[in-house]
């Protein structure tokens, strides 16, 4: 048999290929449609509140009766000293007038408007609301979360991008790993914001492989039959997939943004900071042009929510020039069949082979 049924059993469901987490992108019907595949569809929560997360969670079940995994962000979050308020004082500034000179007209928010969630609140929604499986990035959770979560018998999903954070991972219990290799699109999961593993995908999914027990989920330009089958001699058990579902019928993005993914040349999809203050592969354009080497970058999340607005305005003009796009590193043809297509044909086309 093709698959081995490790984590499929696990998790309850036919096939172990994982409709990846992708916050902003990924929707409650790209869930339902990964399940429709008889694959493992994740409910992106991010740093959602816990009433958000609720009524997201709420409203996924009742588009599918399937198992689905929540997706939260173990992030640290930086003190609020007089050094950050005086920098985010003048980064403000600076994003404000940058988008009135390129013609957007935006209000970006004071620090004192921002709220910041941490994920402690959100175990508990996922303990009342019976999530199963709950993968997370950005981090390890701390043991009292680990430790509820596992007397609620949730099976807990972490990201690494580096050995030693597998290894911190199993250690603490974590019973599946999901190891990010640098083609992925979106945030790295580096568990310290400021580090860029340097390691490639394959030697890093082999490395984890040969240092750790768990089964491992690998997510990082699988987008095809052959990249998929690579990973699986490598060792990968669950097959994660986030750049080959962008423009899928699911996905969050507008029009605009998936003509643009269509167009795409492998010299545009860089690792950048400049959105969100963590890491993350998307699409290069003027603006991580002019603020990527800037002293305008406030740690995560707190440069995330400062630009949160600014993104927003590009989008509804239409604007390619300082709209977020998140994409890896495999470019494809970014179908505009349904989730539920895109899969079933991964599926099959790997089986054939
Ligand atoms: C638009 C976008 C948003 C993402 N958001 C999340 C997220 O909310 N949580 C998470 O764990 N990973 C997130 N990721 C990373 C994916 O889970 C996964 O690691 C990646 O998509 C796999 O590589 P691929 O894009 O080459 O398929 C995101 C990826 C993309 C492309």
């Amino acid at each position: 048999m093709f698959w081995s049924d490790t984590i499929s059993k696990r998790v309850g469901v036919k096939y172990p290929v994982i409709q990846a987490p992708m916050f902003g992108v990924s929707t409650i019907q790209m869930v339902a449609a990964a399940a429709r595949a008889d694959c493992l569809g994740s409910l992106a929560l991010g740093d959602l509140s816990s009433n958000e997360s609720t009524e997201l969670i709420r409203a996924t079940k009742k588009l599918t009766d399937k198992p689905f995994a929540v997706n939260i962000f173990a992030h640290y979050i930086p003190e609020i000293t007089d050094a950050l308020k005086d920098q985010f004082f003048k980064t403000k500034n600076f994003l404000e007038q940058l988008a009135k000179e390129n013609n957007i007209e935006v209000k970006l928010p004071d620090l004192s408007a921002l709220t910041i969630n941490g994920y402690h609140e959100l175990i508990d929604v996922i303990i009342e609301e019976e999530c199963k499986i709950v993968s997370f990035t950005f981090g390890n959770l701390d043991d009292q979360s680990i430790q509820k979560l596992k007397e609620n018998e949730v099976t807990l999903i972490g990201t690494c991008t580096s050995v030693k954070e597998a290894v911190i991972l199993e250690k603490s219990g974590i019973d599946i790993i999901c190891v990010q290799g640098t083609e992925a699109g979106g945030h790295r999961g580096t568990f310290d914001p400021d580090y860029v593993p340097q390691i490639g995908g394959l030697s890093l999914l082999s490395q984890v492989y040969d240092h750790t027990k768990v089964p491992l989920i690998y997510a990082g330009g699988i987008y095809n039959a052959k990249t998929l089958q690579a990973v699986k001699e490598l060792g990968a058990q669950g097959f994660q997939v986030g750049n080959l579902l962008l423009a899928s019928q699911e996905s969050a993005l507008e029009p605009f943004e998936k003509d643009k993914l269509k167009k795409i040349n492998e010299d545009e999809i860089i690792l950048m900071k400049s959105f969100s203050g963590r890491y993350a592969r998307g699409i290069q354009n003027k603006y991580t042009e002019i603020v990527e080497n800037s002293d305008y970058i406030l740690p995560y999340p707190y440069q995330n929510k400062l630009t949160n607005a600014l993104r927003k305005a590009a989008k509804s003009q239409q604007n390619l020039d300082f709209v977020g796009i998140w994409a890896g590193q495999s470019i494809h043809k970014y179908s505009e069949l349904s989730t539920e297509d895109i899969l079933r044909n991964l599926i099959l086309q790997t089986m054939e082979k």
